[in-house]
């Protein structure tokens, strides 16, 4: 049995996690419900709610695995096998808790404007199209200005915690571990993780925390994102910033340990994701990793199959559906990798394949 010093530590740090868990998820749900009711229905007069083929939506399980998302992350935390992160060990200040929901509900209605009108093409200018590919101009989420300024970068991280009510922490911190496990028995300092996608950084945020040493490459081919990724990561060092493709990154073959891609390839159109499997494969070391992560697929949950058919009706996201059917394994198999495990956190999954070593 752990001495009584240790157990009261424990018990006090648990307390710590547990308020400031229910607290976020009061404040996300609070702002998920008033985005719903800004947005209205998630489909159209006349169109049908969702497709025959799945079962109705498991409520049930829905709550329980949105609860194991918690109890996992914590257990996590309890174990060691990553740190209590920074966002629960500190108090958000209220000026800029009042600034973000201002700012999310004032936005909200341009979403739910843009929603109702189609407008998912807003930033596909001539200008834009000279820069970037077409599958990227697109106000994905019905988000305003797509991924191209900086307002859109500010507002990304409340976006998603909101549409998760508060469990986007949990479901991408559950692949932390599988970190651990790629760079188990390397010299960390040595070693190279690229994050493929990054967005605003906020993946990073826990892999710095717990990695501190390690060398990182932050990519993404917004201006913005990286942009933001740069102000929120600058504390650390060892990290360097690149705005590309990540369909031709332009970096060094066989670079990298672990390759990380969190929530991208579900908006990447098939042949691109092939593409960028490739560049990715291409990118890790022998006997490297890619630790993919990112929406659960059909047949993971059956019960929650529904929710992901809805998903892209109402949030403009034109290759959810064929990401969520695609067989992973046979998309990175392509690329010469080999599946590796999986774990599930609420409504995300997190996938490792490896590079074989010769
Ligand atoms: C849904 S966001 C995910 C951001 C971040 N990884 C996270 O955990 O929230 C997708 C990101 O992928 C980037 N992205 C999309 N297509 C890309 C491409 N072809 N090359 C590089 N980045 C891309 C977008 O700019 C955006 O920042």
């Amino acid at each position: 049995m752990a001495p009584l010093n240790t157990m009261i530590a424990n018990s006090a740090k648990r307390a710590a996690y547990v308020s400031a868990q229910a607290a976020r998820i009061v404040w996300y749900t609070g702002h998920y419900a008033a985005g719903r009711r800004l947005m209205g229905p998630l489909t159209e007069p006349g169109e049908a709610p969702y497709a025959e083929e799945f079962l109705p939506l498991d409520r049930q399980r829905l709550k329980d695995s949105f609860r194991a998302a918690f109890r996992q992350d914590w257990k996590h935390i309890e174990a060691g096998r990553y740190r209590m992160p920074a966002e629960l060990r500190r108090l958000p200040s209220l000026p800029g808790l009042i600034k973000q929901s201002r700012d999310y509900i004032r936005d909200s209605k341009k979403v739910a404007r843009r929603k109702h009108a189609r407008g998912h093409s807003e930033v596909l200018t001539r200008t834009n199209t000279e820069k970037y590919p077409r599958y990227y101009l697109q106000n994905f989420h019905y988000q305003s200005d797509g991924w191209l300024t900086a307002a859109s970068a500010e507002r990304y991280d409340m976006q998603v915690e909101t549409l998760f009510t508060g469990a986007a922490g949990p479901m991408r911190r559950a692949s932390l571990p599988l970190i651990g496990d790629a760079l188990r028995g390397k010299d960390v300092a040595s070693a190279a993780l690229l994050d493929i996608g990054c967005g605003g950084g906020r993946y990073l945020q826990g892999v710095k925390e717990n990695w501190p040493q390690l060398p990182v490459t932050a990519l993404d081919l917004s201006p913005a994102y990286i942009g933001k990724a740069r102000a929120s990561l600058g504390r650390w060092s060892d990290m360097r910033y690149v705005e590309a493709n990540a369909e031709a990154t332009g970096l060094d073959s066989g670079a990298y340990d672990v390759v990380t891609a969190v929530y991208l390839f579900h908006e990447l159109p098939p042949k691109v994701r092939r593409i960028v499997a490739a560049e990715i494969a291409r990118l890790i070391k022998p006997g490297g990793a890619l630790i993919l992560t990112d929406t659960i697929q059909y047949g993971d949950e059956p019960g929650f199959d529904i929710l992901l058919e809805n998903f892209p009706r109402g949030f403009h996201e034109p290759y959810y559906d064929s990401y969520c059917r695609t067989a992973l394994d046979g998309l990175f198999a392509d690329a010469g990798l080999t599946p590796g495990g999986e774990v599930v956190s609420f409504l995300t999954k997190a996938s490792v394949f490896h590079k074989p070593v010769s």
